[in-house]
């Protein structure tokens, strides 16, 4: 421990809350980034309680051995290569869930993220964070939409989980965000703000999206709009890989150590950051547009069900740039 590395908190309220969900047998559960953090626990989770995970991560020798964890303890885990950063990977993982799930997809968890990185573009064209934290999660869920049709048609649900932040705060959605302006987004030097304010953009699209999707399935797909929920969670400041990782990747400026050491400071543990989309995922009890977290901001708790925070014109704002942004004319397939 030291002043800018607090020490690390124990857990409270997940070891009993995760006491508390049924079994999750006969479901298919996937989950992208799950290396580590929240992704990993949520994956830890859904394998004891019985479903199958579907691991989508990027190749490295940390999904290797995420995947060889769940395979040691007897559960029912497969690894399904899928790079946040790269549209094709991300097309390549949606054929391969589609070919590994004829049963359909009970859930898909969008957790992984990167935080406070640099303003580099993606090989796309777009901003590292937009890209891996929204856009890339919102072309996979268009891309296998039709497993949470058949999911919900022939075992009377499916979910979509996105994982937002508290940092979602602070500016309205910025259309300059979601379009092909990668690394002329604010920049990284002098304040240093520009990092924080694309995380901003990216974990504020997450929940954006959530609601933008029920809506779109209320409207497009009104067979579903009961039974294909869509859902969002935020962990609330939550001792993971993530700190350490921006400033590995650049972030140490004296305003990102201030940032970084806030959230640490009052962080809560892996596994009670990990409650929110434990809860969007399998408690029987949600329903579409729940939004769970710790209440307060920046501060760590159990998660509870939270205000909405609907705003329908950066919805549609959000919709149409990230259909723009990913090529399509339509979120849902057109020829079924
Ligand atoms: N920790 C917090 O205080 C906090 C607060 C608010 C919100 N969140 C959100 O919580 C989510 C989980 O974060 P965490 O705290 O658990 O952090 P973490 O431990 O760093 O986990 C992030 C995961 O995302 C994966 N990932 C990153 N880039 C990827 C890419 N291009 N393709 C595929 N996977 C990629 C990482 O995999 P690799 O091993 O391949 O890098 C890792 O598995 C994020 O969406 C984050 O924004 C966290």
């Amino acid at each position: 421990m030291s002043f800018w590395n607090p020490v690390t908190p124990q857990t409270q309220y997940y070891t009993a809350y995760a006491k508390s969900i049924p079994s999750q047998e006969g479901k298919s559960i996937a989950i992208t980034g799950c290396t580590s953090g929240t992704g990993k626990v949520l994956a830890r989770t859904c394998g004891q309680l019985g479903a199958r995970v579907i691991m989508l991560n990027r190749l490295s020798s940390r999904a290797e051995a995420a995947l060889q964890e769940l395979l040691d303890q007897g559960f029912n885990a497969l690894l399904i290569p899928c790079d946040l950063q790269d549209f094709s990977s991300v097309k390549q993982a949606a054929k391969e869930i589609i070919k590994q799930c004829p049963e359909g997809l009970d859930v898909l968890c969008n957790n992984a993220g990167v935080m406070g990185i640099n303003d580099i573009a993606t090989r796309d064209g777009f901003d590292v964070q937009m890209q891996t934290n929204h856009l890339s999660h919102f072309l996979l869920t268009s891309a296998i939409w039709p497993l949470f049709e058949k999911a919900a048609a022939e075992r009377g649900e499916a979910r979509i989980v996105n994982h937002s932040s508290g940092a979602r705060r602070g500016s309205p959605l910025d259309a300059a965000y979601l379009g092909p302006n990668g690394g002329a987004l604010g920049g990284d030097g002098f304040p240093g703000i520009g990092r924080w304010r694309r995380y901003q953009q990216s974990k504020l699209a997450n929940l954006l999206f959530t609601y933008g999707l029920a809506d779109a399935i209320a409207e497009h797909r009104p067979t579903f709009k009961d039974n294909i929920k869509s859902l969002c969670a935020h962990p609330g400041p939550t001792d993971s890989g993530l700190q350490s990782k921006t400033t590995k990747a650049g972030g140490t400026r004296f305003l990102d150590k201030l940032i970084l050491w806030r959230t640490l400071r009052s962080a809560h543990s892996v596994e009670d950051g990990t409650m929110g989309i434990l809860r969007a995922s399998c408690d029987p009890s949600v329903q579409s547009m729940d939004f769970f977290g710790p209440e307060g901001r920046g501060k760590a708790g159990p998660a509870e069900r939270l205000p909405a925070e609907r705003d329908q014109d950066a919805e549609t704002l959000l919709w149409t740039e990230s259909l723009k942004a990913i090529q399509q004319t339509s979120f849902f397939p057109t020829n079924t």
